[in-house]
């Protein structure tokens, strides 16, 4: 073999064996450099006779082309196999959700949600907001409600007391949110237009009931307030809570010692499998209770009940929710079970609105 195809044979041979760019590097050193071999071979071509130069030229400028195509060719195969390595060690998996920025990942209890949406909406229509103490006096809660010492209608509230002061009297959990009625109707003059949200308690608990649960009370004291209003605002209330233009309601007589008359009012539905379904089937939910408020109440808190009149009801939040969201057990509300929340709560910045939506 010539000397000029044993370099090539062994120079060809280095720059395949080249395991990455700095291996490369040097045999292209070794090969083209300044001092490497084929570039001495081609300097050899300048003390040649110029028969020489016709043989040998070709023969050499044909080596330094290979060789240079072989590093250009090893040089890019190196390439290749370096992004290979990247793509296997750096994968994306583009179809995994985007990561929540971490002021998103809470959620926001659907009662909680509730509460802003039906706030919304009362608030619309001119309705304030009101709050009292979840720990409440007898008086509040029942005397001045006109439930008289000893009547039955206490007993069918299932309250939690506290241990009894040594004057004999008695704290206890509110059983509803009607004692802030009370608490509104002492401090502010008439007319009042407001919404009470806010827990209540009661010894109470299976599928539909809790020992704590939510209403949200709502009072009209002026002085042409009558019934019709009411039936009114509790119609726009359902349709816009349940976003539909038409709810199917049920007004029955029923008794409350706060109000007279008093009507309970229930919305159509359909129970299936456990599940409660809105705006279909023919069975009803009661979800509030209403009425008159009592001249006994009205003069209780100062208020002239032949000057003034008013109405008053009491819904229950967590019933609405169940039916509005379709949730089953209402104790599940209550369980804190971080799955759940997860799949019915609510994004933080969804902030309900009437303008803009109030469930997306
Ligand atoms: N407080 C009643 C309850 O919890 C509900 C209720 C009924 C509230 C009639 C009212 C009302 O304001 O007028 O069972």
């Amino acid at each position: 073999m010539s000397d000029i195809a044993q370099l090539e044979q062994k120079t060809l041979a280095e720059i395949a064996a080249a395991s990455d760019e700095a291996a490369l590097e040097a045999a292209r050193i070794a090969a083209l450099g300044k001092s490497g071999s084929v570039s001495a071979l081609l300097k050899t071509l300048g003390g040649m006779t110029p028969e020489q130069r016709k043989e040998n030229g070709p023969l050499i400028n044909g080596l330094k082309d290979r060789v240079t195509a072989a590093l250009a060719a090893r040089k890019d195969a190196l390439k290749d196999v370096a992004l290979d390595q990247r793509l296997a060690t750096e994968t994306v998996d583009v179809t995994l959700p985007l990561r929540e920025a971490p002021a998103e990942t809470g959620r926001v209890h659907p009662i909680s949600q509730v509460v802003d949406e039906l706030t919304a909406i009362f608030a619309d229509m001119g309705f304030a907001v009101a709050e009292g103490p979840d720990i409440e006096t007898d008086d509040y809660n029942f005397t001045k409600l006109n439930f008289p010492e000893g009547h039955p209608a206490r007993e069918m509230h299932d309250t939690f007391y506290f241990n009894p002061k040594p004057d004999g009297s008695r704290l206890l959990l509110r059983t509803h949110t009607s004692p802030v009625q009370i608490r509104t109707m002492l401090s502010q003059k008439p007319p009042i237009r407001v919404i009470i949200p806010g827990r209540t308690y009661r010894s109470d608990s299976d599928q539909t009931h809790t020992p704590m649960f939510h209403q949200v009370e709502g009072l009209v004291i002026d002085k042409s307030a009558h019934l019709g209003h009411l039936k009114w605002i509790l119609e726009e209330f359902c349709k816009a809570f349940f976003e539909v233009d038409q709810v199917k309601m049920r007004f029955r007589p029923s008794f409350f010692p706060f109000t007279e008359p008093s009507l309970e009012v229930d919305i159509q539905c359909r129970r299936d499998k456990g599940e409660i379904r809105f705006g279909e089937g023919e069975d009803w939910l009661e979800i509030l209770g209403c009425g008159m408020v009592h001249p006994n109440v009205l003069r209780n808190c100062g208020i002239d009940p032949d000057e003034y009149q008013g109405f008053a009801w009491g819904l229950g939040i967590d019933r609405i929710a169940m039916l509005k969201y379709g949730m089953p057990d209402l104790r599940a509300f209550f369980e804190a079970d971080v799955r759940w929340l997860s799949h019915y709560g609510f994004k933080p910045l969804d902030v309900p609105t009437l303008a803009g939506g109030l469930s997306q």
